[in-house]
């Protein structure tokens, strides 16, 4: 029986994960281009220790993954990690991998002193605005018609916080 773990990437992770990124995701969610498998995935704004990554053992394939990224170095915003990239394999949606992989970031970033998260997403990103207010998120600003995914569709973009209660 296949299990689901949620644990930092490693570096070995590196083209498993640019895969992912360049088959999974809708290109009219997207407001940058499509990845290149080729591409290096890692790099010095996103380092493996900040991906956690949803693998289906015992075959150790990746699933899936969410970033963590502190948007400014101490002292200025030390409090605030953003969770970016959350990205599910099309064949291994709605199964709660989604959620659980948005639950560890925000328990990542706990561990990390974060008082502060922070998700955006576009607003027709439906699944996913759904999943962070489920999750607790409120929505803090909206950018309206910030991007043209497709011609002539514009789209406004919606950043959402968590308060997390120190423990
Ligand atoms: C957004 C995304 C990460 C969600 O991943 P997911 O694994 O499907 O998420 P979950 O399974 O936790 O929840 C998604 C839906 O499945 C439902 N679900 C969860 N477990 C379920 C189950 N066992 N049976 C049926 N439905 C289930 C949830 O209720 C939810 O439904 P809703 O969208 O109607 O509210 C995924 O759709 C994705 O990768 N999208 C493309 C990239 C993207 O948009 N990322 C977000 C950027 S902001």
């Amino acid at each position: 029986m296949p299990w689901l773990e949620i644990h930092p990437a490693t570096l070995a992770n590196e083209h498993a994960l640019a895969t992912l990124e360049n088959a999974a995701w809708p290109l009219e969610l997207r407001e940058t281009p499509r990845m290149g498998i080729d591409e290096p995935f890692f790099g010095p704004r996103r380092e493996p220790q900040d991906v956690l990554v949803a693998v289906e053992e015992p075959d150790g394939v990746i699933l899936g993954h969410i970033d963590l990224h502190q948007l400014w170095p101490p002292p200025q915003r030390p409090h605030v990690v953003r969770l970016l990239g959350l990205l599910v394999s099309p064949a291994a949606r709605e199964q709660g991998i989604g959620a659980k992989l948005l639950a560890a970031g925000i328990e990542e970033a706990r561990l990390r002193h974060a008082r502060k998260v922070e998700v955006r997403a576009l607003d027709t990103n439906r699944t996913a605005v759904d999943l962070y207010l489920r999750s607790g998120f409120t929505e803090e600003a909206r950018f309206h018609h910030e991007f043209e995914v497709t011609e002539g569709q514009f789209v406004d973009d919606v950043w959402f916080s968590l308060w997390l209660d120190p423990r």
